[in-house]
């Protein structure tokens, strides 16, 4: 039997670690189950930082995610200081074009602004002619998702995080309303505090309303590296360029299963889309494929705090923007277990509305 003090932590993605970093910079002593930290969703994602982009309604989720937005400097800086490694966090703002010019052109936040036709085409050159106009949004931006979550995990090592990699989880063996243990195929762990960040995996846990939603993705090689500099996210498509070269294109969003692989049809919708939003991008060179699953919920919003055992706590179902909600859910979550409080900002996301 393995008896940590303190925290341990089920799922190494970019939500477990993130909290466990917070968690050990407050004094904690924090364990991590890994089950494939290649697995995670925090490696196929396209790292955009987009709350506007995304167009999520004035809402407690919209609060959520730009507050998390807005920490994402200062909190990818002390990663990078601590570690002297890169997240790629680049503000570089995420320009929406549109081919049908919506109704309500009033923006959703202050510093958001519509382009005309005239406008978006001199802003963003190569853009397929028949866009109408689009928003702009400058506080919108990226992060190299994989750099970033390298950069958390050495974090959390150097910080003296006990990460067990490998480390898949069988059973959660439950006593008296409370976490007993976890059961792994070779150990048995336990902590004072359980958290669950496993993602897209967590129903297989617990009974929790988190299915996997499949996203395929692909990579290009710019011709230069500032062939493309900020972000386009046209309908049901995004073209994500990094500092270093690579355009990343996304996603499908596909109710699979835990179906694997990339597919013809998510590869061709993918290109196609992706050549009408941008045509430039027909004769760059492909450089990488793959594919993921996001971790959804039946109302597309985050689990987060308590749950109903009395030492388990919830960090999952991010859906889309686990990336973006990453530095956001590491404090909350770590307020709660350090100081026992609950950020109103956190109680929408109580598991509980499922099950009321
Ligand atoms: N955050 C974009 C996506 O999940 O496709």
């Amino acid at each position: 039997m393995d008896a940590t003090k303190d925290i341990l932590i089920i799922g190494g993605g970019i939500i477990g670690l993130a909290i466990a970093v917070e968690l050990r910079q407050r004094g904690a002593s924090v364990t991590i189950l890994s089950r494939d930290f290649q697995e995670a969703a925090s490696h196929a994602a396209a790292g955009m930082l987009a709350p506007y982009a995304e167009q999520i309604p004035p809402s407690p989720m919209l609060d959520l995610c730009t507050r998390s937005r807005e920490m994402y400097a200062d909190w990818t800086g002390k990663l990078e200081n601590l570690t002297g490694l890169e997240t790629g966090y680049n503000p570089c703002g995420i320009l929406s074009p549109v081919f049908e010019l919506p109704d309500n052109l009033a923006p959703l936040a202050p510093t958001s602004s519509w382009l005309n036709q005239t406008e978006i085409h001199a802003f963003q050159p190569g853009l397929n002619p028949d866009i109408l106009g689009g928003w702009w949004h400058p506080e919108d931006g990226q992060v190299d998702n994989r750099k970033l979550v390298h950069t958390l995990r050495q974090a959390a090592k150097t910080l003296g995080v006990n990460i067990q990699e490998g480390a898949a989880v069988q059973s959660i063996i439950q006593k008296s309303g409370k976490i007993d243990k976890i059961l792994t195929k070779n150990r048995e762990y336990q902590a004072q505090i359980y958290i669950l960040a496993t993602g897209s995996w967590s129903s297989e846990l617990i009974p929790l309303p988190v299915r996997p939603i499949k996203g395929q993705m692909l990579a290009l090689r710019m011709p230069t590296p500032q062939s493309l500099e900020r972000v386009l996210f046209g309908p049901n498509t995004y073209l994500v360029p990094r500092k270093n070269g690579r355009l990343i294109i996304g996603a499908t969003s596909e109710e699979v299963g835990w179906t694997p692989h990339n597919t013809p049809l998510g590869m061709n919708a993918l290109l196609q889309r992706g050549m009408g939003l941008y045509p430039p991008i027909a004769d760059w060179t492909i450089e990488d494929f793959w594919w993921g699953f996001r971790p959804g919920t039946t109302d597309e919003f985050p689990i987060l705090g308590p749950s109903a055992y009395d030492n388990l706590v919830l960090a999952t179902g991010h859906y889309r923007n686990g990336i973006l909600l990453a530095p956001i859910t590491a404090t909350l979550i770590a307020d709660l277990i350090t100081h026992q409080v609950t950020d109103p900002l956190l109680k929408p996301f109580n598991g509980d509305r499922f099950f009321a």
